[in-house]
């Protein structure tokens, strides 16, 4: 009897083990807790996007300076300053990019910056510009070396040398262009080159959302998406968002489903736990990807101290992403920390994945 039992549990072991290797992109469970944005989620999105900046939740002191800034360029009847939103997917970048055209009461033409293959694109979308307008290019970071350096005299000096002739007889015209604001996002702001940075006279990190900005998030959304939601369901789902509102907004409306087939429809706290337990939704609402850096550095570094680029080549993820996406997010909820050794996994680390710290230093 016993041991039917052991091999009962060593199959299960093995299956979850496995499971677990093979969660790759198309898992539900990776695209729930994934901060990237999924195609069928772009309706959804638009719809509980605070279009003012009073709506945006949190972030207050992004939010007072901005509003300052704002208010100065409606007074004085000019242009803002070039904003850059850096910091995590999900947080908010291109939400206030959006708001800041929406308080300004002008136009926002929308691109990013793989779309803006050569000079000319840009200088197309600048030309159709009026005065006053945002620019906003989203994924800033990977817009072309020669489009960037294009982009600087528009910045500064708000012109385009155009070169009308190619070969000697090569003749340049300047094109003034309208007085326009760039608002630019990225996730990688460690990518951008400093003369590019340094045209930015607004550059904002955006942090990932204590639970309670999330709860009040969550409360707007239900609210726009007439779904009851008691406070403790919000609490629930708030802890396990990963600071991150568009996760927070994902998990909602998977709960709201789960409620209208489960239940009568409205989220109370029951059927909220029910339902991220069915989900398997991590506790602290930790991703693929979080998890694999973490076990790496447990199983394979017998918890570190191990080099960021090690840990990179590990996981398959690029050092620079790591350490901008994912690594703040560990260390914010304390399971990794930084030494001037390399990284390191908290005891929290090796709870919360129910390892020994013991048991990998057998394998050192
Ligand atoms: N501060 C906020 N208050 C309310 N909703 C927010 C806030 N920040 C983000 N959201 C919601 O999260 C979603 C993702 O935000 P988004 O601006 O697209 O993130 P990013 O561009 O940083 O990836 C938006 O649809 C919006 O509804
Ligand atoms: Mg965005």
């Amino acid at each position: 009897m016993m041991i039917v039992a052991k091999v009962m549990r060593e199959c299960k072991e093995f299956l979850q083990n496995t499971a677990y290797f093979f969660a790759g992109e198309g898992n539900i469970l990776s695209e729930l807790l994934s901060s990237e944005r999924e195609p069928e989620e772009i309706q959804f999105e638009e719809q509980l996007r605070p279009s003012r900046l009073s709506d945006f939740v949190g972030q207050s002191r992004v939010k007072e300076k901005l509003s300052i800034f704002i208010e100065a360029a409606r007074v004085r009847d000019e242009a803002l300053d070039h904003c850059l939103f850096y910091g995590p997917s999900g947080l908010g970048k291109t939400t206030l990019a959006h708001i800041i055209a929406n308080e300004l009461g002008v136009s926002c033409c929308s691109t990013s910056g793989p779309a803006l293959e050569k000079p000319g694109d840009l200088a197309g979308i600048l030309t159709s510009l009026s005065d006053g307008d945002v620019l906003f290019i989203d994924e800033v970071h990977r817009l072309p070396r020669a489009v960037e350096e294009y982009l600087y005299s528009a910045m500064e000096d708000f012109s385009l040398d155009i070169v009308l002739e190619r070969g000697p007889g090569a003749r340049s015209v300047r094109l003034s262009l309208p007085h326009f604001t760039l608002a630019a996002a990225t996730t990688r702001a460690g990518l951008l080159t400093p003369p590019f940075r340094s045209r930015f006279g607004i550059a904002e990190r955006l942090d990932y959302y204590p639970p309670e900005d999330i709860h009040r998030i969550l409360v707007r959304s239900a609210r726009i998406l007439s779904v009851g939601l008691t406070e403790a369901a919000g609490a629930e789902i708030a802890g396990r968002s990963r600071g991150t509102p568009r996760i927070a907004n994902r998990l909602l409306r998977r709960v709201r489903d789960f409620a209208l087939v489960r239940s009568d429809g409205r989220i109370t706290k029951t059927v909220a736990k029910d339902a991220l337990s069915l989900f398997e939704i991590d506790e602290f609402g930790l991703d693929e990807m979080d998890k694999r850096i973490l076990t790496t550095i447990i199983e394979k570094f017998s918890g570190g101290p191990v080099g960021l680029s090690t840990i990179a080549v590990s996981v398959g993820e690029d050092a620079g992403t790591i350490e901008e996406v994912y690594e703040p997010y560990l260390i914010l909820v304390g399971f990794i920390a930084r030494t001037p050794r390399g990284r390191v996994a908290t005891p929290l680390a090796y709870k919360h994945l129910g390892k020994s710290p013991g048991s990998t230093m057998l394998f050192k």
